[in-house]
């Protein structure tokens, strides 16, 4: 290794900066030959340090399966021991240079969660590496893999048809696989796709041109990669900053951080604060402690405003003259990631850029065949399946639609219990049809209807097994109420599921959906001034919690009925239990579909142990205490 002197240093680190970066995605199947793709990548760009390549060596000779040759997948196989032990990995990101860029390349391993992590690499790669054994053609991998890269936004494919080493380096074999990905890929909104014939393992068309593929008169990989113009500058892009933080160290500097998504800025440009729409000057940009002129996509900055606004976590800073879009209803594409089913009426945290607010889907429109495309209908989502989807947020968002901006597009769902990444998904455009549907004033309001009513409204959401009392309970406690001169109603899972939800099933989907139903039934119930009993299994955690929070602080009480599933199933009134054992019944609630119990209720009621009366006298007292 030769001695660098400090100024070849200095002036080395200059042109390593100044350098464009190209960021790539590289998938395939295991037997693809992606390890040593990509090895030999790193090895001919010269990125590996002299230790690598020494133990690379050792290593090649011990546990190679090349030979005498170097066994360059080994180079990146390292990840795959570290799968092994247990060590979540979903993305590995490599980096390299030659002359004319730096490359970042997202590797991304794994059959079965391929879409979590395919989506994790893709989003922020300007290009995809799709690779194809020469032996084995398109398959049903490289189908799925060319679906979610389009989907998720990369315009640009190198399809490396590897191994050509071991089809005697036959055009025929290469046009034929050449011709059938593009009959395949002409429905994706691809700008373009180049193919080239490799060996990775021999190193054909990877740096140099391959001696044995005359007949190919293409560009190699490396000299693709390192001319393909990805970065098509589009004049047109307007300034955007999702403030991540407001720094206000003292009361004379209020400045808002961020990374700014699109567009440039300069001090004097106009600005607006969405959603709010306040308009204002940019003052100053700092980007560290420096003061700068100018500032574009890509770069961390501090803005400091002209006024003093109110702008806060999760605000976008935009173009005055070009503002972004706001919506709280939206269509998008969504994959989902986890092996727990995605149910539409679930509330799920969405984070978008730096904003964080609860979602619903309202309906899946279709779910895509990965492999084919074809429109299928479906009422959930399981792992890996991809659908198109409306969505309904809790706030409005500020965004664009993924195909315009990624950063304002594209978003994540989070489960609201376990705070594990659940779907990924992409903005189409906002539903206008929400948007025209304003809240009517109205002039009575819940308090009058009350006060008229003498009684402080209340919805008291029974939970529990089938058979654990709920009913029961709730009877005699209306019945109570009524002699007193409260005016009640009583919403009764079966009696529901006659009229309004006869439509549903027991699937959690179903259930999920059921909840949603008749939580915000009991709301306007509670609106009208009622004391308002809710008696229905209710399973599970995420939808109680969507219903307590319809209510005003106080209105709700959660009441466990915590009967032991034996003394359900030893009373089985409905003769329910004894048909979910045989088998007759599926999803029945504590046999094969789960529930799950109330962490802090109100009251817990141990109704196996108390009688009716008792439970109905504990009811009346915790009633009195929070009225
Ligand atoms: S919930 O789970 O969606 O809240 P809900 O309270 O509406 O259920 O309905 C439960 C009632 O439906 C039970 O009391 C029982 O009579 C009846 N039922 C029929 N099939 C099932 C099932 N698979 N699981 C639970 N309850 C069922």
């Amino acid at each position: 290794m030769s001695i660098l002197h400090a100024q070849d240093i200095a002036s080395f680190l200059d042109g390593q900066r100044n350098k464009e970066t190209l960021r790539f995605i590289t998938c395939g199947s295991v037997d693809d030959g992606k390890s040593t793709l990509i090895g030999r990548l790193l090895f001919e760009s010269k990125s590996i340090f002299d230790d690598q390549l020494q133990a690379l060596e050792t290593d090649s000779r011990q546990y190679g399966t090349q030979g005498e040759k170097m066994d360059l997948a080994l180079l990146v196989d390292g990840l795959q021991a570290e799968r092994e032990q247990g060590i979540t990995i979903d993305v590995a990101y490599r980096f390299f240079a030659t002359e004319r860029r730096r490359y970042i390349v997202a590797d991304t391993p794994g059959h079965e969660q391929y879409t979590r992590n395919m989506a994790t690499g893709a989003s922020t790669a300007d290009l995809a590496v799709i690779l194809i054994g020469a032996r084995k053609g398109v398959l049903t991998q490289t189908r799925r893999h060319s679906r979610i890269v389009a989907m998720m936004g990369i315009r640009h494919v190198v399809l490396a048809v590897n191994k050509m080493d071991l089809v005697g380096c036959d055009q025929a074999i290469y046009d034929g696989i050449v011709a059938d990905y593009q009959t395949f890929a002409a429905g994706f909104a691809f700008s373009s796709i180049q193919a080239i014939p490799l060996s990775g393992l021999d190193g054909d068309n990877v740096l140099n041109h391959s001696t044995r593929m005359p007949w190919y008169s293409g560009p190699t990989l490396m000299e693709y990669l390192d001319t393909v113009g990805v970065h098509a500058p589009n004049e047109r892009d307007a300034f955007r900053l999702p403030v991540q933080w407001v720094n206000r160290p003292n009361l004379d500097f209020r400045g808002f951080c961020g990374r700014i998504a699109e567009g440039a800025v300069r001090p004097g440009d106009t600005v607006r604060v969405l959603p709010s729409g306040v308009t204002v000057q940019v003052k100053a940009i700092l980007a560290g402690f420096d003061e700068v002129d100018m500032a574009t996509a890509g770069d961390a900055v501090t803005l400091t405003l002209t006024e003093e606004v109110d702008a806060s976590r999760g605000d976008v800073l935009v173009a005055a003259a070009a503002p972004a879009e706001v919506a709280d209803q939206f269509e998008a594409k969504l994959l989902w990631m986890v092996e727990h089913p995605m149910s539409p009426g679930r509330q799920y945290l969405l984070k978008l850029a730096c904003k964080e607010v609860t979602a619903t889907i309202t309906d899946i429109k279709y779910r895509e065949d990965v492999n084919t495309g074809t429109h299928l209908a479906a009422k959930t989502l399981g792992l890996n399946e991809i659908a198109t989807v409306n969505l309904s947020t809790s706030a409005p968002l500020v965004f664009e639609p993924y195909g315009a901006n990624r950063v304002l597009g594209g978003f994540i769902l989070i489960d609201k219990l376990t705070f594990e990444t659940v779907g990924a998904g992409m903005i189409d455009f906002a539903l206008r049809r929400a948007n025209n549907i304003h809240w009517q004033a109205l002039e009575l309001s819940k308090t009058v209807r009350a006060a008229q009513k003498h009684q402080a409204p209340r919805c008291i959401w029974f939970t529990g097994l089938s058979g654990s009392g709920k009913s029961t309970i709730a009877n005699v406690l209306e019945k109570r109420l009524h002699a007193e001169g409260k005016h009640t109603y009583l919403l009764d899972g079966d009696n529901v599921r006659h009229g309004l939800n006869r439509d549903l099933g027991f699937t959690e989907a179903d259930r999920v959906e059921n909840i949603r139903r008749v939580a915000e039934v009991a709301r306007l119930m509670v609106d009208a001034g009622l004391i308002v009993l809710v008696s229905f299994i209710s399973p599970f955690i995420s939808e109680r919690r969507m219903a307590r929070e319809l209510f005003a602080p106080g209105e709700f009480l959660e009441v466990f009925v915590d009967t032991p599933i034996e003394e359900c199933e030893r009373r089985d009134v409905k003769g329910l239990y004894a048909k979910a054992r045989a088998g007759t019944l599926k999803n029945f609630t504590g046999i094969d579909s789960p529930y799950e119990a109330p962490q802090a209720p109100e009251l817990h009621l141990h109704a196996g142990q108390l009688s009716t009366q008792a439970c109905v006298d504990a009811l009346v007292g915790a009633l009195e205490t929070v009225t």
